[in-house]
């Protein structure tokens, strides 16, 4: 029997996974929205987290790259991938000067003068009542109207944007993500506060600035420079301490909206399996170590009364708790259900012995030695009965791990011939990692190289709940 070949393998992942995509539409009475509709928005209810759904979507995305990488020819990938910064820079301007939304207020028929620089007879013109022209489009946006085609026409190529006649931009369903539409009330959300243009915004500007810094950070090593971020904005100041000087009061604003935006998407559930929480009583205490304003703690709260909680922070974050506790459940501060206690995570912990220490997106901020040094403070703190647990990324090998904590990662066994990361995943996992190193030299981690930087600081690395922004490890004292 002749074995399938690995395209035709793909092909078949292709087919099977699109017919499993819109029969699930299809059983809610929708069909799958096309990539042109840029008035689609992404309200749909269950099918937009059901699990298997999410599963194959993210099957489908990883056969589709691996196919390309496959039958593209190699120095064709290679021209593609060694040039993704014109793709930040392109996509960074075209949100920064709002012509997503300049495109879709602006949207009426387009009319004869659109033939400035089209060779297009009128009728293809008249047809396209939704887009705008680029004479207008640069108006508006204050850029040369041919610079703003050919920038729009470089992402249009990308599947953002539509070019519908020539010079005549529409958005689709991904440019019409930062489209920022009235709120209820009748006002705009500040630029800064759009949760998609923030991203944008903050991958084209700094981290594109601190990629260019990268190679010689690595191959240089300079002394006392932290990260290639130090670099490219010429500081000593690491990014988070940065963004507090004065001067960067807006990178601040983008930087907290689109964290706050990726937070509010994780599901709680990641958080407030048994597992962490088991046989915790009245007499126990659980510190959120780095714990921001404690929304974390705030989930652990309502999930698992009985215990009290510490949130910890720097001074300033903690002033922040706050106002958040007192808006959110000023019962609990008042009760001393929940403290909160200014701490930095680099000196001796003052509360010993508690029954958990939680960290939540720390790790990864930091330099395997400054973790020794966080994690080293928790054990010397630790009791005998102290769990120690920790919610991080999970960064996974593009081949099979052959560790002895199983399934370690949140992607189960993907079919022949993918990788085992799902490449998509991976993509966006390794895209994580870089960025960590760019601008903080922090680091995603294996399950192996969390296993060994927590056993030299004194943990045991007991389970792996997999999760997917955020796997659990569980630790106890050695
Ligand atoms: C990525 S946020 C994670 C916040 C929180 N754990 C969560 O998951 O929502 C990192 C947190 O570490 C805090 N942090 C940074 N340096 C710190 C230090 N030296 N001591 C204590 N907290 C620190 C920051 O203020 C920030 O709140």
């Amino acid at each position: 029997m002749a074995t399938q070949t690995p395209l035709s393998a793909l092909a078949a992942i292709v087919v099977s996974s699109i017919q499993t995509i819109e029969s699930a539409y299809s059983n809610q009475g929708m069909s799958f929205p096309s990539l042109d509709d840029s008035s689609f928005r992404p309200d749909l209810g269950s099918l937009q987290y059901d699990p298997l759904l999410v599963h194959t979507t993210n099957i489908l995305v990883a056969a589709a790259m691996q196919i390309i990488a496959t039958v593209r020819p190699p120095m064709e990938t290679i021209h593609d991938m060694s040039s993704t910064m014109f793709t930040s820079a392109a996509l960074g301007l075209a949100v920064e000067t709002d012509i997503p939304t300049i495109i879709s207020t602006s949207g009426t028929p387009v009319g004869i003068p659109l033939f400035y620089y089209s060779h297009f007879p009128l009728k293809c013109a008249c047809v396209n009542a939704q887009g705008l022209h680029v004479r207008d489009i640069g108006s508006k946006a204050g850029i040369d109207e041919s610079k703003a085609a050919r920038i729009l026409r470089y992402l249009a190529s990308r599947h953002m944007f539509k070019e519908i006649t020539p010079n005549v931009f529409a958005n689709n369903r991904i440019s019409a993500a930062f489209v920022r539409t009235e709120e209820t009330d009748g006002t705009t959300p500040d630029f800064d506060e759009h949760a998609p243009t923030a991203l944008v915004s903050w991958f084209a500007d700094e981290c594109l600035k601190s990629s260019t810094h990268m190679a010689e950070h690595i191959r240089i090593k300079p002394k006392d420079v932290v990260a290639p971020f130090n670099m490219a904005f010429k500081t000593s100041s690491n990014l988070w301490d940065w963004f507090e000087e004065p001067g960067n009061e807006r990178r601040l604003h983008r930087f907290s909206t689109l964290y706050k935006a990726n937070s509010s998407q994780w599901p709680s559930s990641l958080f407030t399996r048994d597992i962490y929480w088991r046989d915790l009583t009245e007499s126990d205490v659980v510190v959120d170590v780095g714990g921001s304003v404690g929304g974390l703690t705030n989930l652990l709260v309502e999930a698992f009364p009985k215990p009290r909680y510490i949130v910890q922070d720097l001074q300033k974050v903690i002033a922040q708790a706050e106002k958040f506790w007192a808006t959110e459940r000023p019962a609990a501060i008042s009760s001393g259900k929940v403290t909160l206690q200014a701490h930095n995570f680099f000196e001796t912990q003052p509360v010993k012995h508690a029954r958990v220490y939680v960290i939540r997106s720390i790790l990864r901020d930091w330099s395997t030695a400054a973790c020794h040094e966080i994690l080293s403070h928790l054990r010397a703190a630790a009791g005998p009965t102290t769990k120690l647990v920790a919610f991080e990324a999970i960064m996974p090998y593009a081949c099979e791990d052959t560790g002895h904590f199983t399934p370690t990662s949140a992607i189960d066994s993907p079919p022949y011939p993918l990788l085992p990361n799902v490449s998509s995943l991976g993509a966006f996992l390794t895209m994580a990692d870089i960025a960590m190193l760019t601008m903080l030299d922090g680091q995603e981690r294996t399950v192996a190289e969390m296993e060994i930087m927590a056993q030299n600081a004194g943990w045991k690395l007991e389970t792996v709940e997999p999760g997917l922004p955020f796997a659990g490890f569980v630790f106890s004292p050695l």
